[in-house]
């Protein structure tokens, strides 16, 4: 079976391995009309195709020395007459049997048997290489399948089987080695200690016109020993705008660069530095004015830090910045040093990965909604996403680090349907499932619910879900433009408007995944599956949530919402 959701070996480990080299994959035939040395042929393509390495043998070319060194062993072969092997099968078949055969202990195998099931001995030399090969220490792979005339079916199934096992080994084998290197990576690069990557690339996704700025952004993370799996966040340490620096320290009486220290380590910067890339300056709290009031207590700060202002308060410190405090109530502390002593260090801003490491070695993709609104007077930003959308370039250094979410993953079997909901840049870990599932030859199948405002402008890596459905990686894909028609379209009218496949996908097993806004879209599309699951299901309400907790509770309905 396959490992369990928690425990699934990741891509990356995959990867690992696929770099420690590709699996040595022999194919012996034995065949007197040549269907099971067509068979082969077949079957070494799409192993090759997976990116195996595959050598197709005739068994009368087998060297008897060179037995014991095959780890993975698929025996494609025919029975001849009355059950005897076909004629470029007789010496092996003899070979294997008599006393000078070696022990295969490290042998994996597998067997598919043609034969006439018309005949007393159907696939009887299918059966002794499989009987026998495990006499002589070899594990099967995947168990022997037995194929009557009419065998193209029968075969292809046996295909996939060994195919899936083939796979299912790369894991549990990389569980293994990546265990002990993650152990390594761990203690290398973290939230604490962050990676300094290399800007790749730094696009505007949005065309001309929109009221949207999305950045897609690609990292490199060579030979820093990072990995990720789809589903994981990438943590950013943002610098400060050095405009709104600059303004706050024209409100200061200090030097910009007189010295400061920053932390414990005894790290020396200018204060312009200090402000500019390591305290947060953006974000005003209640536990930041009460320190300043221990520094400065002014009448009218102790006035707003009255227990009968809370209310008061709560209102002033929303949407507010140290600029407009030190606008409204003065600076505090008797130097530089004095004054960053009550800032809090820049925290990163986490994001949802938007590649898949298989499909992008060494690299990490995000997809960044740029924030700028205005309040209270003046125009205002997201600190992390305007850093990126308008003062990083490629070839800059970004201090990042990778944030694993067990809560997010892509179900173990690469079987399983998947139903993804990501409007606007909850979009972003869709593509890195879309990605690894199309490396990985997932059969599952998929189905994408996106929105943004207008079609035109909006659309997020539109050419690139076109080819993933016309490759049929991605099964379905349904779109809602809220600002093109006149009445507001969402991703939820759209999953309601094809509520009845969309149940039919739940009873068959899918695994639902929502990203993007919590407040209100991931709320409402929690409200429409319910809908869905009353009307079609013919449930309670009562009963339809627990139809969603029990999903829930099998990992399959995940969200990542923010
Ligand atoms: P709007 O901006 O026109 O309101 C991505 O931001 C998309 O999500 C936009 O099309 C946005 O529409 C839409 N959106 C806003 N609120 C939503 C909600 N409650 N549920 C689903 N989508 C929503």
């Amino acid at each position: 079976g396959y490992l369990a959701a928690g425990q699934s070996a990741s891509v990356l480990e995959i990867q690992e391995v696929q770099k420690a080299g590709p699996k040595e994959i022999t194919i012996l035939y034995g065949s007197q009309t040549g269907n099971a040395h067509g068979l082969a042929k077949k079957f070494g393509k799409v192993l090759e195709e997976n990116r195996y390495h595959v050598t197709i043998l005739s068994m009368n070319d087998v060297k008897p020395n060179n037995m014991k060194k095959i780890q993975y062993l698929l025996i494609i072969t025919s029975t001849h007459g009355e059950g005897e092997p076909p004629d470029n099968a007789l010496s092996f078949h003899e070979f294997l049997h008599g006393k000078r055969a070696p022990r295969l202990d490290d042998l994996h195998f597998s067997v598919l048997s043609l034969g006439d099931s018309s005949y007393e001995f159907f696939c009887q030399t299918g059966k002794e290489f499989d009987v026998r090969l495990a006499e002589l220490g070899g594990k099967r792979l995947y168990p022997r399948v037995d194929c009557d005339v009419d065998y193209d079916e029968t075969a292809a199934d046996w295909m996939e089987g060994v195919l899936l096992s083939l796979k299912e080994d790369d894991r549990e084998y990389a569980v293994h080695t990546a265990a002990a290197t993650a152990e390594a990576i761990d203690s290398a690069y973290s939230r604490t200690n962050p990676y300094k990557a290399e800007v790749l690339e730094n696009i505007n996704l949005n065309g001309r016109g929109s009221n949207k700025e999305t950045r897609h952004v690609e990292l490199s993370l060579e030979g820093s020993g990072l990995i990720y799996e789809p589903g994981d966040c990438v943590g950013i340490y943002p610098e400060n705008n050095p405009v709104l620096v600059d303004r706050l320290i024209e409100e200061l009486i200090w030097d910009p660069e007189d010295p400061v220290t920053v932390n414990k380590d005894g790290n020396v910067l200018s204060f312009r530095e200090a402000l500019l890339s390591y305290y947060e300056i953006t974000v005003l709290t209640k536990q930041l004015v009460e320190k300043i009031a221990q520094l400065s207590a002014n009448d009218h700060l102790r006035e707003l830090l009255s227990p009968n202002n809370s209310v008061k308060l709560k209102e002033y410190l929303e949407g507010r910045d140290l600029l407009d405090f030190i606008r409204d109530y003065g600076s505090w502390g008797e130097s530089a040093q004095e004054f960053v002593s009550v800032l809090r260090k820049i925290p990163a801003r986490l994001y949802s990965i938007s590649s898949s490491l298989l499909a992008n070695p060494d690299e990490v993709h995000v997809t960044i909604g740029t924030v700028r609104y205005k309040a209270h007077g003046r125009e205002r930003e997201g600190v992390c996403s305007t850093f990126c959308a308008d003062r990083v370039q490629p070839g800059d250094l970004l201090n990042v680090y990778i944030q694993h979410n067990e809560n997010f993953k892509l179900p173990a079997n690469p079987n399983t349907p998947i139903i993804m909901i990501g409007p606007g840049t909850g979009v972003a870990p869709f593509r890195a499932f879309m990605q690894e599932r199309e490396e990985l030859g997932a059969k599952g199948k998929s189905w994408l619910f996106f929105g943004e405002q207008h079609f035109v402008t909006d659309f997020l890596y539109q050419t690139e879900w076109q080819k993933l459905l016309n490759k049929g990686v991605l099964t379905k894909m349904d779109v809602a433009f809220s600002r093109d028609t006149e009445k507001k379209i969402y991703v939820q009218h759209r999953m309601l408007e094809h509520s009845k496949e969309l149940f039919r996908w739940l009873e068959e097993g899918a695994a639902v995944y929502i990203c993007g806004d919590e407040k209100n879209m991931a709320r409402d599309v929690h409200s429409a599956f319910i809908e869905i699951i009353e009307r079609e299901g013919g449930m309670s309400r009562e009963e339809a949530e627990g139809y969603l907790t029990s999903m829930q509770q099998q990992k399959r309905y995940q969200r990542d919402v923010y």
